[in-house]
């Protein structure tokens, strides 16, 4: 597959052209990657108007995810949430407050997207959950919630997979929300890979209408790259409006070291990126399997994310994975959370499977799980977002109303969500996540 961002920065490169452009390092190593670093020039073309080699690039993205349209993201998949969310928005019916109904573990910049678009939410909450990070939502809920609700939402929104390697059944989700006419939008930030495992499960693949992916979290690519894809059959027309809507969240100078890396990324799917991955998806399998057998389960059901449920022991995690020179992606003193990928080495590996060898036999004892606080709505989104507000301790946040989303960052799944008044629960859940001070308004 060519790679034609990535080809033209490289000739431009040994070209020696005077770069009388912006950015202001003119290729001068400093970091060491400036050379590669350049902006939307005579030939580069332009992210939120392409027509040469971005276009082309974009296009061979879409070609390997099997989309209508591919979207190159260098903001991550918050960019792509905003943009999914404001093209379903544009679609809504607005003889009413436009809302969407979305499963609670939502990542803030959901929460940041509506107030930006001043549309309301309507929670699905989980049949079962021991974390804010899962929200495993039925076909049979989500048709329950739908038929309770007075109008259709513009759209579902379902984050699968989660934080903890949660994945949510979307071909059920899809078919419901087809007999309803809503768009299925999912937040796949976490599995951009999932298209080229041995079996496909893509959002795309599976029935969404729209999906973003953080190429950076599961792929080769730097941070911040990422992807909005639209569904093959289009049947909302959204790839029309795709790129505009990139457009009206994202920087006017986005980084060509990004887009260099998504186009490149291109390549490594297209000639390797499955073989690598089943490779690595036993090797995570050899792992899960002694972390099981130690008594520690494995509750991630996503080939390439490990979660150790390490819930009711006493096991000082944290210091054990420092001695070994590990870093984890998430740990909450219950569930850590490691994410693996092709491009680990196999030394990686060995180191991760001895922590839990040599850990031994484990016998938990009794553990409470979490569950979402329901709140009471107060304000809306927008209105508590761009209020004026105040930090303060969470011991103080009683019957106050919540400003910005709190959060801890990982997993950045707000606990409280702007608009909401404070209830003991919430505080409780604060300080489990170790949250000390909170956004209110005034
Ligand atoms: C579930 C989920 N959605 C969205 C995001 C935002 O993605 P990005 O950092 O690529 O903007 C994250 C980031 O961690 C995430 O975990």
């Amino acid at each position: 597959m060519d790679t034609p961002i990535y080809d033209f920065v490289q000739n431009y490169i040994k070209s020696n052209t005077a770069r009388l452009h912006m950015p202001g390092h003119k290729g001068v190593s400093f970091l060491g990657c400036e050379a590669f670093d350049i902006t939307e020039i005579r030939g580069a073309d332009e992210l939120y108007a392409p027509t040469g080699i971005i276009r082309k690039s974009e296009e061979n993205a879409t070609h390997l995810f099997g989309t209508a349209k591919t979207v190159f993201s260098a903001g991550g998949s918050s960019q792509s949430i905003n943009a999914m969310l404001f093209l379903a928005y544009q679609k809504a019916d607005k003889t009413h407050r436009p809302f969407v109904l979305a499963g609670r573990n939502a990542h803030k910049s959901f929460i940041y997207a509506l107030a930006k678009l001043d549309a309301d939410v309507e929670w699905l909450y989980p049949e079962a959950s021991d974390s804010i990070c899962s929200c495993i939502v039925s076909a049979e809920t989500l048709e329950r919630k739908i038929n309770e609700l007075s109008y259709k939402p513009f759209a579902v929104y379902i984050t699968s997979p989660d934080y903890l390697g949660g994945m949510s059944d979307i071909a059920s989700l899809s078919d419901v929300c087809k007999n309803y006419d809503i768009p299925l939008l999912v937040d796949n930030a976490h599995g951009s890979y999932l298209k080229f495992c041995e079996k496909d499960m893509h959002p795309i693949s599976l029935g969404a209408d729209m999906c973003c992916d953080s190429a950076h979290k599961t792929l080769p690519v730097l941070t911040g790259g990422g992807y909005l894809h639209i569904a093959k059959n289009d049947k909302y027309r959204f790839s029309e409006n795709a790129v505009n809507a990139m457009a009206i969240f994202g920087s006017t100078s986005p980084s060509y070291l990004i887009l260099q890396s998504l186009d490149l990324c291109n390549r490594y799917i297209d000639e390797k990126i499955k073989e690598d991955l089943s490779f690595c998806s036993e090797k995570c399998n050899e792992v899960k399997e002694i972390i099981n057998k130690v008594g520690i389960p494995n509750i991630s059901y996503e080939p390439l994310k490990i979660t150790a449920d390490l819930r009711g022991t006493d096991l000082d995690f944290e210091c054990i994975l420092s001695a070994n020179s590990i870093e984890y992606e998430y740990y909450d003193g219950g569930f850590a959370v490691f994410m693996l990928t092709p491009q680990n080495s196999d030394n990686d590996f060995v180191k991760l499977k001895k922590v839990f060898e040599n850990i031994g036999k484990i016998k938990k004892s009794n553990f409470t799980d979490i569950q979402f606080p329901k709140a009471e709505r107060v304000m809306t989104i927008r209105d508590a977002v761009f209020a004026e507000s105040e930090e303060i301790n969470v011991e103080k946040a009683l019957n106050r109303i919540c400003a910005s989303p709190t959060v801890s960052c990982p997993p950045a799944i707000p606990i409280a969500v702007s608009g909401e008044k404070i209830t003991e629960k919430h505080i409780k859940l604060f300080k489990k996540y170790k949250i000390k001070k909170i956004q209110v308004i005034k």
